[in-house]
């Protein structure tokens, strides 16, 4: 009954495989969701506004006004009404204008407008679903967030035989069910992330700081808000947006800081996960006003040691689940594990220097995740939204 009372937009373009919309909403209508049919104009040639609006109980939207009555759709209305968006099909034209923003229909401003998860069916021909055009615009869609269902090879309606045939939807029902299970996951959960660098101050406009963007952390935030879980994510300077969902953000500027806002929420957390990159050393002083450069010579600054964010949680984790980072150079297994034994970890995330295609500003990480009983999980490179979903399911699979 995961389906009961879900507000489900489904977007339905001109392919032949939009007969089989028809069982999806049907489907969908009988597990207790409420559906909103989108049409494109030529959806319209391939199965009736009738049909899909008696299956849904809901007038079906495809232009932008009602000729005859002048009525406005509010494709915006509509965006934030939808707890998902599914597009099936979705033929080459309709992915192309979706990864490009060409907004010529009401198919596409809802899905510009969309606020929630969105998937698409994509179904055409063999050699248009091959098509250079047609892969980069669903590595584009892919990289926006948006849920691929592939479609499946077998006999096309040209009697061609290759990949290009719309899912069944039956499987696109579960794929669905699938993703509102995901939302609900971590319902009741309350997890700290820190993520970002930490400034350390010389004088009101220097900083001692790192290349970290932050862009690790707010994955994780955002993935355990899209999985239900209440996040507060402790920020060191940086300029992402704030993950849609539960997420109570704190912007914080030093490490000394960043323990303040850790040790005041802690307590109330089922997990922390620090992937802030946080600087060991600050100034012993922090000069009031800007130092003036000294006519000849150097200049001499003697660093103090920083608090350990990981390792006073450690101390006082109790049985909460607290997951570090550790980027290294050599040694990386040896000294990945040695980190989670000093500090109190349950799981360690290692990446590498070495790997090309991980570490700080990148929108990718490659990780091998280490838990305290000893397992060792390897993956390839990946989004950084991928990885945050492989190191949310490792924390809290059963
Ligand atoms: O010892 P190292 O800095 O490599 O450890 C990395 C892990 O420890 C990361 O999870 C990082 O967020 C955390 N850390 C911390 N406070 C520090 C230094 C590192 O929480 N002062």
């Amino acid at each position: 009954m995961i389906l009961k009372g879900k507000h489900i937009v489904l977007g339905i373009s001109g392919g032949i495989a939009a007969y089989k919309s028809a069982t999806l909403l049907r489907l969908l209508v009988k597990g207790g969701a409420e559906v909103q049919v989108v049409m494109t104009p030529s959806g319209k040639e391939f199965i009736t506004p009738v049909t899909l609006s008696a299956l849904s109980g809901k007038p079906v939207v495809s232009e932008f006004f009602t000729a005859n009555t002048g009525e406005w759709h509010s494709h915006v209305d509509l965006g934030l009404w939808a707890d998902l968006m599914v597009i099936a099909p979705a033929t080459a034209s309709t992915l192309g204008k979706m990864a490009n923003g060409i907004a010529d229909n009401m198919l596409i401003t809802t899905y510009l407008s969309a606020k929630e998860h969105v998937m698409v069916a994509p179904s055409m021909d063999l050699d248009m679903f091959a098509s250079p055009s047609t892969q980069r615009n669903l590595a584009l869609l892919k990289a926006d967030g948006v849920e691929i269902i592939e479609p499946k090879s077998g006999e096309l309606a040209s009697h061609l035989v290759g990949k290009g045939r719309m899912e069944e939807p039956e499987e696109i029902v579960r794929r669905i069910e699938a993703f509102f299970s995901r939302c609900e996951s971590l319902g009741g959960k309350k997890v700290l992330v820190t993520a970002g660098p930490t400034y350390e101050n010389i004088d009101p406009v220097r900083f001692i700081g790192n290349y970290s963007s932050g862009k690790m952390g707010f994955a994780l935030a955002g993935e355990l808000a899209r999985r239900g879980a209440e996040v507060t994510l402790v920020a060191g300077p940086c300029s992402l947006p704030t993950p849609p969902g539960k997420v109570s953000r704190i912007d914080v500027v030093s490490a000394k800081d960043m323990l303040s806002a850790c040790e005041a929420h802690f307590d109330d957390c089922d997990a922390a996960i620090l992937s802030a990159a946080v600087a060991d050393y600050r100034p012993e002083v922090c000069a009031e006003s800007k130092i003036k450069r000294e006519k000849e010579g150097d200049m001499e600054m003697r660093l103090v040691r920083n608090p350990d964010i990981a390792s006073t949680l450690g101390k006082r984790k109790g049985n909460r689940l607290l997951v570090g980072f550790a980027l290294e150079t050599d040694n990386e297994v040896e000294n990945a594990l040695g980190k989670m034994e000093r500090k109190n970890l349950d799981m360690i995330v290692l990446n590498s220097l070495k790997d090309p295609e991980a570490g700080f500003n990148k929108d990718t990480n490659k990780i091998t995740i280490i838990r305290r009983d000893g397992e060792q999980m390897s993956f390839p490179s990946k989004s950084k939204q991928e990885v945050a979903g492989d190191i949310v399911d490792c924390m809290f699979r059963q």
